[in-house]
């Protein structure tokens, strides 16, 4: 009884908080000036062998209830094609180092354990053929990261080989007897993961010593893939900022500078989690907005680490033919209560939106050298697009934000300039707005703008340098709270509604809520 007064109070307040002005932000996309393409492959997702997100999240097997094709959930699958995932990387991770193909072809598989990721067992019923469909049916690439830790460059190399060629070699019949015929394409090839800790603790010697054998010889065969669509090969880069990896990032360009004709690269991987603090500590719901603040605060230190590696990769490769692939980032938050840590389970919340736009950006801003991302993880694993528990499924907050962003794949950057203002809390100063924009293939312009502060809108006053901008329309993502969230009984609590404007006085007038993604489309 006595607590019922406290709650009134918390109530009439809640409901009573003045209402903020919005600020305004002038803001100019300058048509004229068109920068790098923004690569579609910054919008990849990454699947690893880890609690649940291949076993439940997308294997359930062709005699589950759950509706699939050949073992894959139909659910997910329609979820991936609308967000138009442009290629998928697997089977890890930790796990990639540990990982022999053999065991996971084939009417026989061998049950093995999953040492990195809760020591559970695997039962391996999710390997090649299971993959190139699930990719198949998403219409993604693959991207297959060969084990250099535990494996031996033939065991990779017989891989790419059975998987690509379509000479009649046994391991192209075994392939075909097996169920696939044609060959299958690997775009791209991760030679690796993590080389420098889970993937063998190897200094950056050592791993340049076996990213060149591993490079000449774990060959694709595919005929598809000889002059044109050639697969991508992504060595092992930095973890972090300091020393140690700017060391790493240093020799491996330094070796890439002086390659001879026997081996190559194409990519340089990067990781990049926004944690905080490890072990991961910070709750991914039941948060404020110290947290919000923080988290974004940590997430935007991602622009400098992508400058200061590419300064290096500039040194030795001036022309930009080694791309930065950050093939690892996102959100990693403390394990939800009751979840095996092992698992990585984490909750997915507005927060997670704001911090997938503010990273995509920062990609898109860097389209020139940052030409691969990878989402962690796409189900079920850290911060994920999709969620489930048996045949239920529910669409995290970010995945409604690479659902709005699916116009910015393959578009041309275009600089755009505002002045941002500042949201401060505690200790934490943010640019209030960020923004990018882009011009699609049929020329239309594309803009972004995220809208950090918690508390006050923003009315963006639109000026197209070039274009005589009529109206704007798309979508907005924001819901009540910053750790609002989307669950199996509320899974609309977060989801895009649509926002539009019109010419006032010769510009665009948008009015942005509070904690917002905002896509639009300008019209003339
Ligand atoms: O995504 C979880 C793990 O994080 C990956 O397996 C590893 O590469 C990284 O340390």
């Amino acid at each position: 009884m006595r607590a019922f007064p406290v709650v009134v109070v918390v109530m009439v307040m809640t409901l009573a908080a003045p209402t903020v002005a919005a600020q305004k932000v002038e803001l100019s996309i300058d048509a004229s000036k068109p920068g790098a393409k923004i690569d579609r492959n910054i919008f990849g997702q990454f699947a690893e062998h880890l609690g649940h997100g291949i076993y439940e999240g997308i294997w359930v097997g062709p005699d589950s209830k759950i509706p699939n094709t050949r073992g894959i959930r139909n659910d997910v699958v329609g979820a991936l094609k609308a967000i138009k995932v442009p290629n998928i990387r697997w089977p890890g991770g930790c796990f990639a180092d540990e990982y022999h193909w053999r065991k996971s072809i084939g009417p026989q598989r061998t049950v093995t354990l999953n040492p990195n990721w809760g020591g559970v067992t695997e039962a391996n019923t999710f390997g090649t053929h299971e993959f190139m469909d699930f990719v198949d049916q998403i219409g993604a690439d693959a991207y297959v990261s060969v084990n250099v830790g535990s494996g031996t460059p033939q065991e990779a190399s017989e891989w790419l080989e059975y998987m690509t060629t379509n000479q009649p070699t046994t391991l192209e019949k075994e392939r075909v007897a097996n169920g696939h015929p044609a060959p299958y394409k690997v775009a791209l090839l991760g030679i690796g993961n993590e080389s420098w800790d889970c993937g063998g603790n190897m200094t950056p010697d050592y791993y340049v010593s076996q990213m060149k054998i591993y490079s000449r010889f774990v060959r694709n065969f595919n005929p598809a893939q000889q002059d044109k669509q050639q697969m991508l090969k992504i060595a092992v880069g930095p973890g972090g900022d300091g020393p140690r990896w700017t060391d790493w990032t240093e020799t491996v360009m330094k070796a890439y500078q002086q390659h001879t004709w026997s081996w190559d690269i194409n990519g340089l991987s990067m990781h990049n989690y926004t944690v905080g603090h490890w072990p991961p500590s910070y709750a991914s719901v039941g948060f404020g907005e110290t947290e919000y603040s923080q988290i974004l605060k940590f997430t935007l230190e991602t622009d400098g680490l992508i400058t200061r590696h590419s300064a290096i990769m500039d040194k030795y490769d001036p022309e930009k033919k080694v791309a930065l692939f950050v093939d690892e980032w996102g959100g990693w938050y403390a394990p939800l209560p009751g979840s095996n840590p092992g698992f990585l389970v984490q909750q997915n919340s507005l927060r997670d939106a704001i911090l997938a736009a503010l990273n995509l950006n920062i990609f898109a801003r860097h389209a020139d050298r940052v030409r691969g991302a990878n989402i962690a993880q796409m189900i079920n694993v850290l911060q994920a697009m999709i969620i489930t528990d048996k045949e239920k499924m529910v669409l995290t907050p970010t995945y409604y934000v690479f659902k709005m962003y699916v116009p910015f794949q393959d578009a041309t950057f275009v600089p755009v300039t505002f002045d941002a203002g500042w949201y401060t809390h505690g200790d934490a100063a943010l640019p209030r707005v960020d923004a990018i924009a882009a011009k699609d293939a049929n020329g239309k312009f594309w803009l972004e703008i995220t809208n950090v502060d918690p508390h006050q809108g923003a009315e963006v006053e639109l000026n197209v340098i070039g274009m005589n901008a009529k109206s704007a329309s798309g979508e907005t993502l924001t819901a009540p709270k910053v750790d609002s969230v989307n669950t199996f009984e509320v899974p609309n609590a977060v989801v895009p509604k649509p926002i539009s404007a019109r010419a006032q006085g010769g510009k665009l007038i948008l009015q942005l809520e509070p904690k917002s993604v905002t896509v639009v489309s300008v019209e003339q």
